[in-house]
């Protein structure tokens, strides 16, 4: 096995505290890799204009696998407050460099697998008819497709004139043609057969290869007409070929809520980039949340892994770090995966299943306790020790 070179970023907040925590597991696995630091995030953003430096990108284009912490990003008035003076009204725009790369490495699958760890106090439970209550087992794989959609970044205040006269060719238009342009704020949809086929096609190989029974679509066709109608469509056309796993669709608001009514139900589900990130988040919440959600943006030939949880800056020093490590140590895990070291991804996820299923050492947010200096004291792990369990259970 050629020895790999993983690009490490930890970015903001917590990612700095964490990413190093899923580093010490992949080393305690035998997991032979180096790893080379990479800038990203708002200090860049701040110190040089630009959140995604054109070396990290070299990086990657380089060594095509990365592990990401997470960033901190600000609305619009807060990025320019925050540039530093000498960079002022250069023209700088901020711009979410998770979203670059995705973009710039057209890291168009995501993959958000939402798994119970029988055992975790945070997993969904509900009434049972009588009366008791029943824990379902979840077992959701989201296909969230990543680089288009309304996050597609065609966005515009105050849209311009050749817009404006574009969107009058169509009939819906009349209602906004008497709005003030200064008054009108536009985000695009977009959708395309290419994409929509890929992350079908990953979704259905995924399907067939760990063996879930179904391919779920959440869309909105009956309104969302041309895009959702797209993807629906080309659902229909991939499924001819996996005759051995059914399609189903339902559309994002009914999801919302069914999937707290039945969500063993559901396998592999595919969605557009907003609705999927609704989604995930969704199916997260009834398996851990934040704490447990990991990710990966996969690409032909970069992939990039990644907790789905922010910086969350209230938490970044507090010393000794007290956050959940498990989302980033998953999402590595994940990378194991893709690599084909499916054994020892499957060794870290048993080690943090023996873990959560023991109880005994348990970050703040498994104890239902609100984040702070102490919590420690009330008998949460810190970062560092729930990492040193799982490394033990390993
Ligand atoms: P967040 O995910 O950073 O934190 C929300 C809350 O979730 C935290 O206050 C904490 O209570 C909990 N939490 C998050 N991660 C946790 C962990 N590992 N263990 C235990 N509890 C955890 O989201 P928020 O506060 O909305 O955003 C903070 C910053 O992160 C913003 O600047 C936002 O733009 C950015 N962000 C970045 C993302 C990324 O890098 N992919 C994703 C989401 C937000
Ligand atoms: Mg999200």
């Amino acid at each position: 096995m050629t020895r790999q070179t993983i690009v490490s970023m930890p970015g903001d907040g917590i990612g700095k505290v964490v990413l190093p925590q899923a580093i010490r597991v992949l080393e305690a696995v035998g997991f032979e890799a180096d790893y080379v630091h990479a800038d990203i995030g708002w200090e860049f953003w701040v110190k040089e204009g630009n959140a995604l430096p054109e070396r990290t990108v070299e990086l990657l284009a380089e060594h095509k696998t990365g592990l990401f912490g997470a960033i901190t990003s600000k609305p619009k008035p807060a990025a320019l407050a925050e540039l530093s003076p000498e960079l002022r009204d250069k023209g700088y725009v901020y711009f979410s460099p998770i979203v670059g790369l995705r973009q710039r490495f057209n890291l168009d699958v995501c993959i958000r697998p939402c798994r119970s760890f029988p055992g975790n106090p945070l997993n969904f439970i509900r009434r049972s008819a009588d009366g008791g209550f029943e824990e379902p087992e979840v077992d959701a794989v989201i296909f969230r497709q990543n680089t288009e959609g309304l996050y597609c970044g065609l966005e515009w205040s105050d849209p311009p004139e050749g817009l404006r006269a574009a969107m009058a060719t169509h009939p819906k238009w009349k209602a906004f043609a008497d709005v003030p342009p200064e008054q009108m704020a536009i985000s695009v949809r977009l959708f395309t057969r290419r994409a929509c086929e890929r992350i079908l096609r990953a979704a259905f190989d995924y399907a067939r290869k760990h063996g879930y029974e179904s391919v779920t679509v959440c869309e909105k066709p009956n309104v969302l007409r041309e895009t959702s109608g797209m993807m629906e469509e080309i659902a229909a056309e991939v499924k001819a070929e996996y005759d051995d796993i059914a399609l189903w669709s339902t559309n994002i608001d009914a999801q919302m809520m069914w999937l707290t009514k039945n969500p063993e139900s559901y396998g592999v589900l595919v969605a557009g980039n907003l609705f999927g990130d609704i989604v995930s988040d969704a199916f997260a919440g009834l398996v851990g949340g934040l704490g447990f959600a990991c990710s990966g943006n996969i690409g032909d030939e970069v992939a990039v892994f990644e907790p789905t949880h922010g910086s969350a800056p209230k938490y970044e020093d507090l010393d000794p770090p007290i956050v959940n490590p498990i989302a980033m140590i998953l999402s590595a895990a994940m990378m194991l995966d893709h690599l084909g070291e499916g054994e020892k991804a499957d060794r870290v996820r048993g080690a943090v299943a023996t873990v959560v299923a023991e109880g005994k050492v348990r970050a703040y947010d498994m104890m239902k306790l609100s984040g702070g200096p102490d919590v420690i004291s009330k008998g949460a792990a810190s970062t560092v020790e729930l990492t040193d369990a799982i490394i033990a259970a390993l």
